[in-house]
């Protein structure tokens, strides 16, 4: 393993917003189309480092709901042909890999010979023991909450249920996650400091890092850097520090206090 990561603090679960494809070809004068091409050979080489790490959940965020509705078509279009593309070539290096690919996302609006692909993919590597990587395609995460709502609201009429009895997780188990942890680390490349739609509910507690290096720039040790980063992180979930002494008010003189 890469020498500077600690095995007892990996974490379960990386996403990754993989932005600036366009930024990335622009910089070289080329057409979107370039950098998203080069972007899609990015993936691979980061799926391989995440199996080779043991990381038992990628998730990547490929394609937004919102990506489909405002970009022109030309560029929607390309991006599903990388996509049958990238998924008829990888499938053999995804099982050398131990990968198993599922997907996330309105992902019955997408053309059906891009779904044919995904299902032929998931039916290949299904049977894969290592990383998960999870596509999160035509996804957004405010959509996934409104499925999640229906199918919620639905199931509480049908049996009966009264409001107070539905518990966060319950909301988690209806989400297109269910099956899957919270992400420990979401990594953004690119720079912007945002989230874009993606996995809202799930990055509650979820340790953000962002770097500037474009997606098709981005490699499996820059991941590792990111990882490295996060196990020098404390997490307290709204909590202290361990070894935190608290505060005794009771014990302080009237003077002293504030309140
Ligand atoms: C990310 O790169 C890939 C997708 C959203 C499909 P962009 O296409 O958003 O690249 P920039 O942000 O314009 O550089
Ligand atoms: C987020 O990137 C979506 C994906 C990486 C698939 P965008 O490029 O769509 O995000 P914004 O528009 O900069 O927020
Ligand atoms: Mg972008």
């Amino acid at each position: 393993m890469y020498r500077r990561l600690d095995p007892e603090r990996m974490p379960q679960h990386v996403a990754i917003i993989m932005d600036g494809n366009g930024r990335w070809a622009g910089k070289r004068s080329l057409k979107r189309f370039f950098g998203h091409q080069q972007g899609a050979e990015a993936v691979q080489y980061v799926v391989e480092t995440a199996s080779r790490v043991g990381l038992p959940w990628l998730t990547l965020y490929a394609f937004s709901l919102e990506n489909n509705l405002k970009r022109p078509r030309t560029e929607v279009n390309f991006l599903m042909r990388l996509l049958k593309s990238y998924l008829t070539n990888n499938v053999q290096r995804m099982n050398d890999n131990n990968v198993r690919i599922q997907y996330v996302g309105r992902t019955e609006e997408l053309p059906e010979e891009v779904r044919e692909r995904m299902r032929y993919a998931e039916e290949a590597t299904r049977k894969n023991t290592g990383t998960t990587l999870t596509l999160a395609l035509n996804y957004g995460a405010r959509s996934e909450l409104v499925d999640a709502f229906r199918r919620l609201v639905a199931d509480v009429q049908r049996k009966g249920l009264c409001p107070e009895q539905i518990t966060e997780l319950d909301i988690h188990r209806y989400l297109y996650t269910a099956h899957m942890p919270d992400p420990d680390l979401l990594i953004r490349t690119s720079g912007e400091m945002r989230v874009s739609n993606f996995l809202l509910w799930q990055i509650a507690y979820t340790e953000i890092f962002v770097t500037e290096r474009l997606w098709p720039d981005f490699r499996g040790i820059h991941m590792l850097e990111a990882i490295e980063d996060y196990q020098r992180r404390e997490r307290r979930y709204g909590g202290l520090s361990d070894g935190t002494e608290s505060d005794d008010v009771e014990s302080l003189p009237a003077n002293q206090m504030v309140v």
